[in-house]
């Protein structure tokens, strides 16, 4: 039998020995130390880890929205790492949505124009359009003229899904986005995130602190300090 194609893929994200370090009050601090994992196209992966361990700094290299202090990250072959501040902007935006905890939506632009700014920044003339059927699969329809506080904390969360998956990125990052949900609501969030990495094959890329969340994903990697304590074993991806 021929194993699953994912499996002989060349990994979409790449990270080798990555490490970060800050200059603090006490000296240097080294948030991260010598990480390394792969993510193939299509797999749902979790970061867990206890608070402080640097899962939102390590997705934020992964994302390629900071730099690595040693060390390097491969996003679909590109090194972030020798690319200069404009070049990753651009692979960010063909290739990465980002999801955070705390929404991050523009409080003065309504439901459907939150969606639209990234589509709107690249210029292009099916903004509108494409935001709507972005906001009708989360379904949003009925709250798209809507303002971020007008909305619930799920609703506003189902937004920024919409504005991160608009664009058809290739990844999915998102930080603790059930995080700031009722369990209820956090449930909906999180089957959203499944049903576009099972159906766009959109690779999920998944920091929790919720091990009923990590354990729906393909496969999940703990951090302690920094450092990969340890990586679960691998799952089928489900058809
Ligand atoms: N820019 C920074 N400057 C100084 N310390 C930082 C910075 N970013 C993160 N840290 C520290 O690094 C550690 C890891 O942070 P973080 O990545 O946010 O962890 P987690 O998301 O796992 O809670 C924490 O102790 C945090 O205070
Ligand atoms: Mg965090």
């Amino acid at each position: 039998m021929n194993a699953p194609s994912h499996l002989n893929a060349e990994p979409i994200l790449d990270a080798r020995d990555v490490s970060k370090s800050v200059r603090g009050p006490e000296g240097q601090l080294d948030i991260l130390r010598g990480v390394s994992l792969a993510v193939r196209e299509g797999e749902s992966f979790a970061i867990v880890g206890a608070s402080g361990s640097g899962k939102t700094t390590l997705l934020g290299l992964l994302a390629g929205l900071d730099t690595p202090s040693a060390g390097s990250v491969r996003l679909d072959g590109h090194a972030l790492e020798a690319l200069d501040e404009e070049a990753r902007a651009d692979v960010r935006r063909r290739l990465v949505g980002f999801v955070f905890q705390s929404f991050h939506l523009l409080p003065a632009l309504r439901a459907e124009e939150n969606v639209m700014l990234p589509l709107e920044l690249e210029g292009r003339s099916d903004a509108r359009e494409r935001a709507r059927a972005a906001l009708d699969a989360v379904g949003l329809t009925p709250r798209r003229r809507h303002y971020p506080a007008q909305l619930s904390g799920g609703e506003q969360q189902r937004v920024a899904i919409a504005r991160a998956f608009v664009h058809g990125p290739r990844l999915l990052f998102a930080d603790e986005p059930t995080g700031n949900l009722d369990q209820r609501t956090g449930q909906h969030v999180a089957d959203l995130l499944f049903a576009l990495n099972r159906d766009r094959q959109t690779t999920l890329v998944l920091v929790t602190h919720d091990p009923k969340l990590a354990a729906r994903c393909t496969r999940q990697v703990e951090l302690q300090q920094g450092s990969v304590l340890r990586t679960g074993a691998e799952r089928a991806v489900s058809a």
